[in-house]
């Protein structure tokens, strides 16, 4: 069992099978307080990008810049955890809000920025993800054109 640290979360990892049969071998690993997984070995497909279509303004996104390169690149800037880009949650304010004002996914390691930032800085968040959202779209979408 080895302890390591993901984006500030303390997790466990066993290698489970290991010296049976070099396929059958797999890494588990638990956030303490999550719940336990087997590190997927197939390829997920990511989700496409859905953005909104709302019209921010330009000092929501600004804001939203800021306060995201501040908060949340340290944890949603890699592979562990969810591309924001891509979360359904883009498309709406108030579901947006319950996770990262309100805490709702807290149990999940996702916890509540209340205490960090205003709610309208939450929505400057959405509103700058969701012009990354669109531009992560048009690059996809020329991909699968050519
Ligand atoms: C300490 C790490 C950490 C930080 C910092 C963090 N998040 Fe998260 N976030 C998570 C984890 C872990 C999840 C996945 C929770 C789950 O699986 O339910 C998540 C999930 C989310 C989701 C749900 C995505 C979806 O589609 O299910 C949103 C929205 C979100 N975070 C927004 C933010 C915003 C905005 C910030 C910055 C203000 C931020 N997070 C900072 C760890 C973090």
């Amino acid at each position: 069992m080895k302890k390591f640290v993901v984006a500030g979360m303390l997790c466990l990892a066993a290698v489970a099978g290991a010296g049976q049969s070099a396929n059958a071998t797999s890494i588990l690993g638990w956030q303490i307080g999550g719940k336990a997984a087997a590190l997927p070995h197939e390829i997920i497909p990511l989700d496409t990008p859905q953005p909104s279509s709302e019209v921010f303004t330009p000092a929501q996104i600004a804001t939203g810049a800021k306060f995201y390169g501040a908060y949340c690149t340290i944890c949603h800037g890699g592979p562990v955890n969810p591309d924001l880009r891509r979360s359904a949650l883009l498309q709406s304010k108030d579901a947006f809000r319950q996770v990262v004002i309100g805490g709702s996914l807290s149990q999940n390691g996702m916890a509540s920025f209340a205490a960090y930032m205003k709610p309208a800085d939450a929505e400057g968040i959405r509103a700058y993800l969701n012009g990354q959202a669109q531009a992560l779209l048009a690059e996809e979408r020329k991909k699968t054109a050519r």
